[in-house]
C-alpha cells in the first residue's frame, strides 16, 4: 500500500538515527559550549534495537518506503552498524541503504560496510585546510587520516558522495578547492546552505552562501550543464561537469526550499516519527513496536504521514526563532 499526505506528498524515504552522540562537535550542529560534558544523551536502553528498527524497516516498505538512510550524531559509533546494514538490505521493497558519516571511523569500518553490501556513502567535508577543517569541527581529528578514509572506502569500491556545509566569512575560500579535490577523487559533492537546524547553532542569515553564488564561482573555472533526468524527492539540484559523467549538487533549503516533493520520514534513535528535518515534537513509535502488532504499528505511521503538511523550509521567515525545534546531532539531518 502506498500512501500520500496532506499535500499528495509519498512516502519514500525514512532517514533512521541510530545515535545521537557524536565524535565530533561541528560548530553549525553540535558547538561544543552546548554539547559539553554534562549534556545527557540517550542511554543505550532507549535505542531502538537492530530488531526493533528491522522490523520498522520492514512495515515501512509496506507503506511504500524504498530508501533508507543511517545517520547519527555519527552513526559509525553505533556498536555493529555493519550488521544492521546487511539486515536492512534484506529487507522486501528496500532499494537503496545508505550511510551519512563523518568519516572518522570509517578507515576502520569501510571493509565491513563493503562486506555487508553497501553501496555508497555520503561524507560530510567542510574544507580541505586542515585549520579550517579543525576550526569548524571543534575537534582535533586529522584531515589527512578522513581523507584517506574516504579515499579507501571509494577504493573499495563505494561510491562517494561529499557534504559540504559552506559557512560565509568561514569556509567560502575553500569552495574552489573542493570542486577540484572532488573531481580529480571522482566524488559527487554537494554544497549545502547553512540551515536553521535546532536551537543551539546560532544560525545567522548572514552566514548562508546562498548557492546561486557558489554555482557562479564554479562557473568562473569550469562550465556546469544542469542534469535534467531529476530524481523525485532528491534533496540537491544537479549538475555535471560538461563533458564528463562528474556531477556536482547544491542543497539549498534556505534560498530555493524543496519542500514540494519531499518524501522523507525521520526516525531518531529513541524510536520517534518526526514528519519534518524542523519538527518540534515527533510521535513515540517505540512504544507500539514493543507491546503491538504489526498491524498496530503501521496505522499508526499511515495515520500520521496521512494528516503531514510540512513544509518548514517554505515558510521559514518568522519561524527560525518562534519553533522549539529539535536538534541536528538527534534526527540526523
Ligand atoms: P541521497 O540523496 O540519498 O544521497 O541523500 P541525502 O542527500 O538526502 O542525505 P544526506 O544525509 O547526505 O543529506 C544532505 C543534506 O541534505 C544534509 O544537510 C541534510 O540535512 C539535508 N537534508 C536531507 N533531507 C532534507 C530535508 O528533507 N529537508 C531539508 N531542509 N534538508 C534535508
Ligand atoms: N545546516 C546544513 N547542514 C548541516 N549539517 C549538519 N548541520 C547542518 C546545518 N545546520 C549536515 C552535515 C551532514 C548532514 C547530515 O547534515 O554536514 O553532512
Ligand atoms: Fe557530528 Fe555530523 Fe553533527 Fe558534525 S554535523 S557534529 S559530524 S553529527
Ligand atoms: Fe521536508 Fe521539512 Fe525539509 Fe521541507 S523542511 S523538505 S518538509 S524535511
Amino acid at each position: 500500500m502506498n500512501i500520500v499526505d496532506a499535500r499528495t506528498r509519498p512516502l519514500r524515504n525514512v532517514r533512521i538515527s541510530v545515535i545521537d552522540q557524536c565524535n565530533l562537535r561541528c560548530n553549525y550542529c553540535m558547538p561544543k559550549e552546548v554539547f559539553d560534558r554534562d549534556y545527557t544523551y540517550l542511554q543505550p536502553q532507549q535505542l531502538l534495537s537492530f530488531q526493533e528498527i528491522e522490523r520498522l524497516t520492514r512495515i515501512f516498505a509496506s507503506l511504500g518506503v524504498e530508501k533508507i538512510r543511517l545517520t547519527g550524531g555519527e552513526p559509525l559509533m553505533r556498536k555493529g552498524l555493519p550488521e544492521l546494514i546487511e539486515r536492512l538490505l534484506l529487507v522486501n521493497g528496500i532499494q537503496d541503504v545508505s550511510l551519512t558519516t563523518n568519516g572518522i571511523l570509517l578507515g576502520v569500518y569501510a571493509e565491513r560496510l563493503k562486506r555487508a553490501g553497501l553501496k555508497r556513502i555520503n561524507v560530510s567535508l567542510d574544507s580541505l585546510n586542515a585549520a579550517t577543517h579543525d576550526q569548524m569541527n571543534g575537534r582535533y581529528f586529522p584531515l589527512e587520516k578522513v581523507l584517506a578514509s574516504i579515499e579507501k572506502a571509494a577504493n573499495l569500491g563505494l561510491k562517494i558522495k561529499v557534504n559540504m556545509v559552506v559557512q560565509k566569512g568561514i569556509n567560502d575560500a575553500d569552495i574552489l578547492p573542493m570542486a577540484a579535490y572532488c573531481l580529480d577523487k571522482g566524488y559527487t559533492l554537494r554544497f549545502i546552505e547553512y540551515m536553521d537546524v535546532g536551537n543551539t547553532n546560532r544560525w545567522d542569515l548572514a552566514q548562508v552562501m546562498p548557492s546561486k553564488e557558489i554555482l557562479q564561482l564554479l562557473e568562473q573555472s569550469w562550465t556546469l550543464e544542469p542534469v535534467t533526468q531529476m530524481i523525485t524527492g532528491d534533496v540537491a539540484k544537479r549538475y555535471r561537469y560538461a563533458g564528463t559523467k562528474q556531477e556536482v549538487g547544491f542543497i539549498s533549503s534556505v534560498t530555493e526550499a524543496f519542500c514540494a516533493d519531499c518524501n522523507r520520514a525521520r526516525i531518531s534513535a529513541d524510536g520517534k516519527l518526526y514528519t519534518c528535518l524542523f519538527a518540534t515534537t515527533g510521535t513515540d513509535i517505540k512504544a507500539v513496536l514493543r507491546n503491538g502488532s504489526d498491524e498496530e504499528v503501521r496505522g499508526l505511521l499511515s495515520g500520521i504521514w496521512q494528516n503531514r503538511h510540512d513544509r518548514y523550509s517554505e515558510e521559514r521567515g518568522a519561524n527560525v526563532r518562534a519553533r522549539s525545534k529539535i536538534e541536528m546531532s538527534y534526527i540526523g539531518g
